[in-house]
């Protein structure tokens, strides 16, 4: 959906997206759906007549911002009765009702897999609050997307929801269980990005390896399969995926990354502790060693791939020496990069009665960690110095002449290009490494 001026009795709808990558796609989804009742995006808050917040429960800071946000609505809202104000996502599903008795101002409460029925609950014609987990698949009934020409990476959601129960999360709760997408609907949904500009697609799921499907032989396709399936399509220069789980990391899922030159040499693949202590009181079903040894054979088949991981630092029970087993297992791999956090006690998780450590204590864990993972990624930044990467463009710099794109491994490119289009893939040689990003230059 775009902004179209010459539309001037559109509604307008503003989303702001919290959390993961998944909220970015419904985001989109929903944009689409909306699209289709006549209401047009908008960049400007104040200019909505529908605010729509798509929100995250993950941790107690991403739920709490939902409520600071509805309260900045209050004067917008005072002055525009008719301003609809939406929750979507994963607060939405674990507070539901809650919601609105906290914040009359809001009108509507949709979950993750019922937003295929925001439409009905604008029009007034389903509840003011829709979090049930239904039987039909939501992709179903939105609408077709329009032909629009698309930015030249997009996410594609292949499965939802979670299984596996860590001790600390909410996602099982919020999204629900294990979904895999037909196989069918996936490849339509693939060629038809790729007709409208698309030339990298990231596929997404809570377990987006867990996937697996019925193809059309009537075989049974695991996630290896429906990868090469889409190195296929013609046009579909490069595939990523995000997140995985170690336990599904399956064989011919490894040897794709051997075989398979669309498939980036990139992988972020959580492992949360190097403690199997604290593995263990995760429920994250594998050991430190484990992952290790998971770790070499996927270096085997693919010796440049660039690794990242999530952490959660000062779990209920984590001693220094578990810590450190987490600091050595970072030595261990050398990640790209990683996403670490305070462990945030929630509420229906079964780690939440669990006694807290001391947050002073945390704290400084988070810290010595944190300091060990943006050492990593300096060096791996500046390994890639002096070497020809392939970039794709996707936006102009903010200086003059200059675009930016994400190399292979997942880094942000800047190089002087004027002649660059966006949607080019174009090889750059990279000269200098900033705090989080490359500088390059046109190779010839
Ligand atoms: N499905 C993905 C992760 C989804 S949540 C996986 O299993 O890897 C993204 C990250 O948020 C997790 O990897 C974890 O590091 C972090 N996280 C989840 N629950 C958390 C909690 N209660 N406190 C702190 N961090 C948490
Ligand atoms: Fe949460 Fe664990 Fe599922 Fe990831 S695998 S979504 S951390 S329960
Ligand atoms: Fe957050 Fe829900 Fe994603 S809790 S991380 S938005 S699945």
């Amino acid at each position: 959906m775009t902004d179209d001026a010459s539309a001037p009795a559109a509604k307008k709808l503003f989303i702001k997206t919290y959390g993961c990558q998944m909220n970015v796609y419904d985001s989109q989804r929903m944009a689409e759906a909306m699209g289709a009742e006549g209401y047009v995006l908008t960049e400007d808050q104040a200019q909505a007549d529908m605010v729509l917040l798509n929100t995250c429960h993950i941790r107690e800071k991403a739920a709490e911002k939902l409520y600071s946000d509805l309260g900045r609505l209050k004067p917008l809202k005072a002055g525009k009765p008719d301003l609809k104000i939406g929750v979507a996502g994963c607060v939405a599903q674990a507070e539901g009702e809650e919601i609105i008795r906290r914040m009359p101002l809001v009108d509507l409460v949709v979950g993750p897999q019922t937003y295929h029925r925001l439409p009905a609950m604008v029009r007034g014609e389903a509840p003011r609050i829709v979090t049930d987990f239904p039987q039909e698949d939501k992709f179903d009934h939105l609408p077709a997307p329009r032909a629009t020409r698309r930015a030249p990476a997009a996410f594609l959601t292949v499965q939802e929801g979670c299984d596996k129960f860590c001790a600390f999360c909410v996602v099982p709760y919020t999204r629900g269980a294990e979904v895999s997408r037909p196989v069918e609907r996936i490849l339509r949904e693939a060629r038809d990005l790729v007709a409208r500009g698309v030339r990298e697609i990231t596929l997404l799921g809570q377990n987006v390896n867990g996937w697996h499907g019925a193809g059309a032989d009537g075989r049974e396709w695991r996630f290896g399969r429906l990868i090469r399936a889409l190195a296929d399509i013609d046009g579909l220069a490069r595939i990523r995926y995000t997140t995985s789980h170690p336990n599904d990391m399956e064989d011919d899922l490894i040897q794709a990354h051997r075989d398979v030159p669309q498939l980036m040499p990139y992988l972020h693949l959580p492992v949360q502790s190097g403690s199997d202590r604290i593995l263990k009181a995760m429920n994250r079903k594998h050991t430190a060693d484990q992952y290790l040894r998971l770790i070499d054979r996927i270096r085997e088949a693919r010796p440049d791939i660039m690794l990242t991981s999530d952490f959660i630092v000062g779990f209920p029970g984590e001693t220094d020496r578990d810590h450190e087993d987490t600091l050595r297992l970072i030595e261990r791999v050398g990640f790209g990069s990683a996403f670490s956090f305070r462990y945030s006690p929630r509420p229906g998780t079964p780690a939440y009665e669990r006694p807290e450590i001391e947050a002073a204590v945390a704290d400084a864990r988070l810290q010595e960690l944190q300091a060990l993972l943006t050492r990593q990624q300096k060096a791996a930044q500046e390994s890639m110095i002096g070497r020809t990467l392939k970039v794709l463009f996707e936006k102009p710099g903010r200086i003059d002449g200059q675009m930016v794109g994400k190399s292979d491994y997942l880094h942000s490119v800047f190089a002087e290009a004027p002649q660059a289009r966006i949607g080019d893939l174009l090889s750059v040689r990279i000269v200098e490494s900033a705090p989080n990003s490359l500088r390059g230059e046109l190779a010839a």
